[in-house]
Parts: structure tokens; C-alpha cells; sequence
């Protein structure tokens, strides 16, 4: 086995300009602002404009990234993309995010894994680093829920948000990186959490449409408790597989879905509040851009050699944690 692992080097993020507070969502829904935020922990999100998509956040955070890591566009081997909302069906919006940048030399695929997805393309990126194959690696987590949400369903309609975030993976020899992935999935799950139309066995009629069946599909219930053990459970098990006790953490980064679904994580791996990444009452939840989006905001807390866990749960299901150790 080599000693090479996957480090991230740098980090960017786009977030639309436009606030959606839940003051505004009083006016739309049959809500309050108590009600979101005791239940959620949400105080307002982000909301892209009409006509724009994913590709159209990442690019300019890409763009930042290439310049922050003194990276040019013809080193880029890989564009990894996860979100649930792509620009279009097909292409991948990694092949239009790299044309919309100018990166010429890479290959790029997306990455379908609902709330997990950057997680996952943190770790299928970082494959392709351990092994040789690729030198550096774009994994862009980027959603714009708005998209997909019905904002007549006051329960669903309160918790998502828009944006992202991009990192760059590199080779590093010095010890840090990611340094252990468990990721999971189980199907029987996604009848809890889907859209149901707009795929292949549900083309989009007028029947669809009008069934609102284009929109998010959640049963809440079933999610939040399935989110609560499989978190709580992928991250202890991360820690006791690598000998970690909480002292040794610097930082737990989970998926912004619920306040108290991470706080239950964060209970379940024995942290203190102030080890925690929490910005779900500014953006809500951005599906795959939760996680890079904490990244951005806590980078210049973070110190060489760090041992962060990362943390998700979402449709699919999909779930999982990441440990790496902060390199720069
Ligand atoms: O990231 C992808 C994975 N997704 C998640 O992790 C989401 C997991 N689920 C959740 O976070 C929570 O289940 C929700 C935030 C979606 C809902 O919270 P809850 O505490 O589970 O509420 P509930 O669905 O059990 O509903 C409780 C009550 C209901 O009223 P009744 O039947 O008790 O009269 C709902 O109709 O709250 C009502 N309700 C609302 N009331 C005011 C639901 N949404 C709202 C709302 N405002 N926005």
C-alpha cells in the first residue's frame, strides 16, 4: 500500500444573494418563525435565481478555487459533482461547470447520493489520488433545492436551502488527508424520501405536473429518526475503528438537515458544542452543499493535523463519516 492519501488543499463556496427568512415563509406557508426554529434550527436560507443552476454556483467558486490553490485549469485531471438537482438530466453538470470554467484536460462525472453525495465524491476522489491515477481533483458539492421544493408543503418547504462548495484534492505524503470513509446505503429508505416523477418510469406529464410530483417527497418522521441512529452510529464507529477518543477530535462537520439531528450526533461521539460546525440557521439545508459550506466557514479555524469527522444521513438512504486530518 502506498502512504499516499488524498489532502484537501483548499476550499470555495458560492451562496446566492437572495435571503428567504422565515418571516418571508410566514406569508407563503401556515408557519412561524417559533415553530422553524425550535424544530429545525433554521432562521433563513439562500435562494438562486431563476434560470441559473448548479453549475452556475460552482463555476465562480471554482473559478476562486483554482486561484487560491495557484492551480491552472490544465492540471485539473477530475471534476467529481454531487447534487441532486443538476442542470439537466444529462450532461453531467461536471462537463458544464468545466466548460462554463475553461478546464479542458479533465474528465468529470455526478455523483447521486441525495444528502451523502459530497461524502461520497470526497472519497471516490480521493481513490483516484491514493492511487496515482489523478494528481488533482475538484469535488464540488452543489444544490439548488429551490428547484425541487413545493412551497405550498409547509413541511418540507422550511428546511431546504441553495448553494455549495468546492475542494481541491491532493496528494500528500506527510501523514494527512482523508484517512478512513464509512459510507452506507439501504434502498428500502427511499420510499420515506423521493421525487416521484421526472425520472424515467414517471416521465413529466401534465398528470404529473399538476400532482405536484416534481417537488420533494418527505415523510419527516421516518427520516429524523432513521438520520438520528445511522449518524450517531457511522461516527462512533469511525472513532473506535480508528482509536479516537473525543479529546482527540478538533472538529465534527455534520450534514445541516436539523439542529436536533446534530446534536444527537454530537451527544452519541461525547463532543462539546464548541466541536461542532453549525451554520444550518443562515442557509437551512443545501443538500450536498452542508458540508463544504461549514468547510469554507471554519477553514481558518482549522490547524494542521486537526482530526475532523465528517457526518451525513439523507435520501436514499444514504448515510455515512469521513476522518480526515487537516493539512494546510
Ligand atoms: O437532509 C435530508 C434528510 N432530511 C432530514 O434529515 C429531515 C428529517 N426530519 C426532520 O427534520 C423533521 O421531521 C421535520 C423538520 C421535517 C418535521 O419536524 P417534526 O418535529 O418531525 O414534525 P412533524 O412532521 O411530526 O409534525 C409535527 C406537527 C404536525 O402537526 P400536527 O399533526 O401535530 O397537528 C405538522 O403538521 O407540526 C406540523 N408542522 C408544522 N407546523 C408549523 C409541520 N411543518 C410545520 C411548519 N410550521 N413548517
Amino acid at each position: 500500500m502506498s502512504n499516499t492519501r488524498a489532502a484537501i488543499t483548499g476550499i470555495a463556496g458560492f451562496l446566492p444573494e437572495k435571503v428567504l427568512t422565515n418571516q418571508d415563509l410566514e406569508k407563503i406557508v401556515d408557519t412561524t418563525d417559533e415553530w422553524i426554529t425550535t424544530r429545525t434550527g433554521i432562521k433563513e436560507r439562500r435562494i438562486l435565481k431563476d434560470g441559473l443552476g448548479p453549475s452556475d454556483m460552482a463555476a465562480p467558486a471554482i473559478e476562486a478555487l483554482l486561484e487560491k490553490t495557484q492551480t491552472t485549469k490544465d492540471e485539473v485531471d477530475l471534476i467529481l459533482f454531487a447534487t441532486v438537482t443538476p442542470d439537466l438530466v444529462f450532461p453531467a453538470t461536471a462537463n458544464i461547470t468545466a466548460d462554463k470554467v475553461g478546464i479542458k484536460n479533465a474528465f468529470g462525472f455526478d455523483i447521486n447520493a441525495a444528502c451523502s453525495g459530497f461524502m461520497y465524491a470526497l472519497n471516490t476522489g480521493a481513490k483516484y489520488i491514493e492511487t496515482g491515477n489523478c494528481k488533482k481533483v475538484i469535488v464540488a458539492g452543489f444544490d439548488k433545492m429551490s428547484s425541487i421544493i413545493d412551497y405550498q408543503d409547509r413541511a418540507t418547504c422550511v428546511i431546504f436551502g441553495d448553494g455549495g462548495g468546492a475542494v481541491m484534492l491532493e496528494p500528500s505524503t506527510e501523514g494527512n488527508g482523508i484517512i478512513d470513509a464509512v459510507l452506507k446505503s439501504d434502498g428500502a429508505g427511499r420510499h420515506h424520501l423521493h421525487q416521484k416523477a421526472g425520472g424515467s418510469v414517471k416521465p413529466p406529464t401534465e398528470a404529473t405536473v399538476a400532482a405536484r410530483e416534481h417537488f420533494v417527497y418527505q415523510e419527516g418522521q421516518p427520516v429524523f429518526k432513521s438520520a438520528v441512529n445511522n449518524m450517531a452510529d457511522v461516527s462512533r464507529r469511525i472513532m473506535e475503528r480508528n482509536a479516537l477518543s473525543p479529546a482527540d477530535i478538533s472538529y465534527l462537520i455534520p450534514h445541516q438537515a436539523n439542529l436536533r439531528i446534530i446534536d444527537a450526533t454530537r451527544r452519541a461521539m461525547n463532543l462539546p458544542e464548541e466541536k461542532v460546525t453549525i451554520n444550518i440557521e443562515r442557509y437551512g439545508n443545501t443538500t450536498n452543499g452542508t458540508i463544504p459550506l461549514c468547510l469554507m466557514e471554519w477553514e481558518k479555524e482549522f490547524k494542521k493535523g486537526d482530526n475532523i469527522v465528517l457526518a451525513a444521513f439523507g435520501g436514499g438512504f444514504t448515510w455515512g463519516s469521513i476522518l480526515l486530518k487537516w493539512a494546510y
